[in-house]
């Protein structure tokens, strides 16, 4: 999986910067090649004359050459690379990448890079723990770039705890599912749908919800990273998709979000229901803003459609995944909606669970299918959409 692979490697001014060369002599064997660049710090602890030896190209620091003053050239570095992996990475590093500063080469090449991003935390445990570094390591995984989880033993402070970078052995592997993963859906259509729906009351009035999209959003991602082709129809928010490989539908209300899926729910593989469809909107919009005249108002909504269960009695070869959000009897509700909507898996979370559900950029989950239920633990909701796109490759 790894052969051919072009593999960036970053690495900082840690202590755990000394197994760097034996993480690029495994990534040798394995067929990769490896361009490294070091931070200014990183030249502490281990020597550009041994990276370069082990990788076979010379070894980057600067943003120009010292000697005829030529560009090393982040930007093609960054195009170049088919994964870029951070490892050791400083406490130091991960704040300025988390808040956007570029004065070194490495976070010029992060800045740039469009390749999938995972880092290798690797520091004392207080450093660790600390909470600046905590929330740093969120707001990258935010960004979509994958925490390779550092190990618990000796610290070469001597304390024991969390901190040790993971082991380069681990990384290998860690790489090779990366890439398997990465071509798991390839020729493959999906359609995801995310965000709310807005229900007209009048021109300025409508019923919505407080759905934010980032659970739908970053499953679309999800997706088109492991090589699936994918259609997103979203109700109304604020974000953006960024590859390229997603076309997006723009869409207000739940019969537009309907009509949206029924004009390709035919042609894809499968279905992702993130959206948080309204279950009722009004009988009638108001052709003219609604004065206050009146006391009371009485508005009459009827029933919308239910998507998820349409596409679910249409299914012919498509597999579907519905989402429910609940807040009691919850996995009996799940399973029930399940058998309801004929869908294949149901992401349950419940308003009960502290960081689930609409708003958060986190997210509890828990996978429901004929064969029973598996509970995730709180994460960021990208990590949840990966975890997703990896059980529907197992579907
Ligand atoms: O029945 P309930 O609304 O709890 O089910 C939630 C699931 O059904 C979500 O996947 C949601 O996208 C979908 N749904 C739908 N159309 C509706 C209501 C919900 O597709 N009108």
């Amino acid at each position: 999986m790894i052969r051919g692979k072009r593999i960036l490697l970053g690495i900082c001014g840690s202590i755990a910067a000394y197994k760097a060369p034996h993480f690029v002599r495994l990534l040798k064997k394995e067929g990769a090649e490896v361009q490294c660049i070091l931070t200014p710090d990183a030249h502490l602890f281990v020597t550009p004359t041994s990276l370069a030896t082990v990788s076979q190209l010379p070894c980057l620091s600067e943003f120009t050459h010292s000697e005829d003053g030529t560009w090393n050239n982040h930007v093609a570095l960054a195009e170049w690379a088919d994964v870029f992996i951070i490892a050791p990475a400083s406490a130091n590093t991960l704040a300025k990448m988390a808040t956007g500063r570029c004065d070194n080469l490495l976070l010029a090449t992060y800045l740039s890079a469009k390749c999938p991003v995972f880092f290798a935390p690797a520091m004392d445990l207080d450093m660790y723990r600390h909470p600046t570094t905590l929330t740093n390591i969120q707001t990258l995984q935010s960004f979509g770039n994958t925490l390779l989880e550092p190990g618990t033993g000796f610290l070469a402070s001597g304390l024991e705890g969390k901190g040790r970078m993971m082991e380069p052995e681990e990384m290998v592997e860690g790489l090779k599912s990366h890439f398997e993963l990465a071509q798991s859906l390839n020729g493959k259509h999906w359609l995801v749908t995310a965000g709310p729906t807005y229900e007209n009351i009048d021109p300025v009035r409508f019923i919505g919800n407080y759905s934010s999209g980032k659970m739908g959003f970053a499953i679309a991602e999800a997706l088109a990273h492991s090589g699936a082709t994918v259609t997103l129809v979203s109700g109304p928010t604020s974000l953006q998709i960024h590859h390229p490989n997603i076309q997006i539908l723009r869409v207000t209300s739940a019969l537009q979000m309907l009509e949206a899926c029924l004009s390709v729910f035919p042609h894809v593989h499968g279905v992702v229901k993130a959206a948080a469809v309204a279950d009722y909107r009004p009988e009638t919009m108001a052709t003219e803003k609604i004065k206050k005249s009146s006391e009371e108002l009485t508005i009459q909504l009827v029933k919308n459609p239910d998507i998820l269960a349409i596409l679910g009695q249409q299914k012919t070869h498509q597999k579907i995944i519905g989402f429910a959000l609940e807040t009691n009897n919850e996995l009996e509700h799940a399973k029930q909606k399940r058998l309801k909507k004929n869908a294949d898996a149901i992401v349950l979370n419940s308003l009960n669970d502290e960081g689930a559900g609409f708003q958060t950029d986190t997210n509890r989950v828990h996978w429901v299918t004929e064969n029973g239920c598996e509970s995730w633990p709180l994460l960021p909701k990208e990590e949840v959409a990966k975890l997703i796109v990896q059980k529907i490759v197992s579907l």
